[in-house]
């Protein structure tokens, strides 16, 4: 029941089914029999038939279309079974890039060229340039059905993408430099176990941001990461600091057949801001411990270039950290009091040191000062007025609504003016501040614009939007309730497995797959 089999109706196009596999964390022993951990790693090849008007692609350095709608394909590294991925459609590609192509269902693909044509090489070029060779050969991405659950799944040489990407206006790219920067960490630098989870996302976020720095700038790259430092906070908030799943260490323990874990932790419920912010933080403080930027790049690059192909744990990574910096070894700084590494692995929490963000203040300030002016009693529409988001990014915009959110619910009235006054926002197709919009919607409990939360959710099935919604949804009003109840009967079928079953505990609903 892993493997997600489509009809017509939940495909962008409608006329044909679909088919696709999400391995990671530990889905992929349902598609087929493996040592389903992160720590074996190996080759394979497939043979994939398909009916007429089908394609078929894969995580695979090598592919060939034979007769009889036969596909062929071959991977020639050695990568652990998360990683093997396969989807069947009605898709075709576009090239973007000289390594790179994009497939979607033909009613996206114009769509996607537009998004990624000439992007993705630079970036590549850039993850190169700071890491070492690119070894998967080409770059690919598949745009996903619209109830994929994440923004985007790094398989090797073909990246699977949520269509929520395609704004229109390249503002969602984080996600794909994200993918990318996996190439390196994660993909060739693999953490041995699910409870080190960070390894793979902690190190991807700081290799992300490496490479955005580069391409655009560390003003913006800063805002990038002071917003996921908010989602951090949300969901250090939500899930109480002292939290188990908030170390970076995660206690994993076998689990039930039926994949829910009796004592233990499944592997997927790892998924959350933890490993990825805070694990950033981490990987920051260890650049921070270093003091000088092209140092600790080097020190990326000779890490990969040590345990490229490789699983490895934490204390793999360290000591190697250690060995690198033999004078940062003698200083101690692995045992540095309230700093130590064994309290950054093992302790939940709030991240002992925070890298510094100030260059992202002249983007964030405003957005700070405006949600000031929102959230007070008597509005000061003139003050209001001389702002001009129109001319503002979508991550200020993100960054803005984050804050309303924060010190939401606003004086009565306030809310309903907001949206009023920027239409930009209430009735913005980017994913990314839906979601935010659809949060102060519940948070202020505005009923005249339920529809948009429900729209939303209708829309896409992301694990990311769907639950704060539903737990937004489910602690509010009664009506919010009913709209919570009502959205997840209409939706849920289109939902992955996974998904649904979270959904369905946040109900308080009877898990039963
Ligand atoms: N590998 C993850 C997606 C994932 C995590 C799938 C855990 C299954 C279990 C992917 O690289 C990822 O982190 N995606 C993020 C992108 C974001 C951090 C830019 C997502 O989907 O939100
Ligand atoms: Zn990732």
């Amino acid at each position: 029941p892993k493997v997600c089999w489509l009809a017509p109706e939940q495909t962008a196009g409608k006329q044909k089914p679909y088919m696709y596999t999400q391995g990671q964390a530990v889905l992929n022993r349902s598609f087929f029999p493996c040592f389903d951990t992160p720590s074996v790693k190996s080759t394979y090849s497939a043979t994939v038939t398909v009916p007429e008007g089908f394609t078929a692609v894969m995580s695979a350095t090598s592919w060939e279309k034979q007769k009889d709608n036969t596909f062929v394909f071959k991977m020639s590294q050695p990568i652990p079974s998360y990683l093997i991925a396969l989807a069947v459609g009605d898709i075709v590609s576009a090239e973007v890039g000289p390594r790179s192509r994009v497939w979607a269902e033909p009613c996206l693909v114009e769509a996607a060229k537009k998004e990624y044509d000439g992007v993705i090489e630079e970036f590549l070029v850039v993850g190169e340039k700071l890491f070492g060779p690119y070894v998967w050969g080409r770059y690919d991405i598949l745009f996903m059905p619209p109830s994929f659950p994440f923004g985007g799944m790094e398989n090797p040489c073909l990246t699977f993408l949520t269509p929520c990407l395609l704004a229109g206006d390249r503002s969602l790219v984080d996600v794909v430099i994200h993918e990318i920067s996996h190439s390196w960490f994660g993909n060739l630098v693999t953490n041995a176990s699910w409870g080190e989870f960070w390894l793979n996302e902690g190190f991807t976020m700081y290799a992300q941001r490496r490479i955005s720095t580069e391409v655009y700038g560390s003003a913006y790259t800063c805002l990038e990461a002071a917003t996921g430092r908010a989602l951090l906070r949300q969901h250090m908030d939500s899930t109480g600091e002292e939290h188990p799943l908030n170390r970076l260490r995660v206690v994993i323990e076998p689990v039930t057949s039926d994949g829910f874990s009796l004592a233990g932790v499944n592997p997927d419920d790892t998924y959350n801001e933890t490993p990825y912010e805070k694990g950033y933080c981490f990987v920051s403080y260890l650049a921070h411990l270093v003091g000088d930027q092209s140092k600790f790049d080097a020190f990326l690059q000779a890490y990969v270039n040590h345990f490229k192909f490789q699983s490895i744990t934490a204390d793999d990574t360290l000591g190697f950290f250690l060995e690198y910096f033999p004078e940062l070894k003698e200083k101690g700084v692995d045992s540095i009091p309230g700093l130590e590494f064994d309290r950054w692995l093992n302790t939940p929490g709030w991240p002992p040191f925070l890298p510094d963000l100030s260059p992202g203040q002249q983007l964030m300030k405003p957005a700070e000062e405006l949600a000031d002016l929102w959230a007070a009693d008597g509005l000061n529409m003139e003050a209001i007025e001389t702002v001009d988001i129109m001319a503002w990014r979508t991550y200020q915009l993100v960054y803005f609504l984050d804050q309303v959110l924060q010190k939401s619910p606003l004086p009565a009235g306030n809310v309903e003016r907001l949206s009023k006054m920027y239409p930009k926002i209430s009735k913005s197709q980017n994913a990314e501040l839906r979601l935010r919009w659809c949060q102060i919607i519940l948070k202020n409990n505005l009923e005249a614009e339920y529809s948009k939360v429900k729209d939303f959710l209708h829309s896409q099935g992301k694990q990311k939007y769907t639950l704060p919604l539903y737990r937004a949804m489910w602690g509010g009003s009664e009506a919010a309730q009913a709209l919570a109840m009502e959205t997840f009967s209409a939706t849920a079928a289109q939902l992955h497995v996974n998904v649904r079953n979270y959904v369905k505990k946040i109900l308080g609903l009877e898990v039963t797959e």
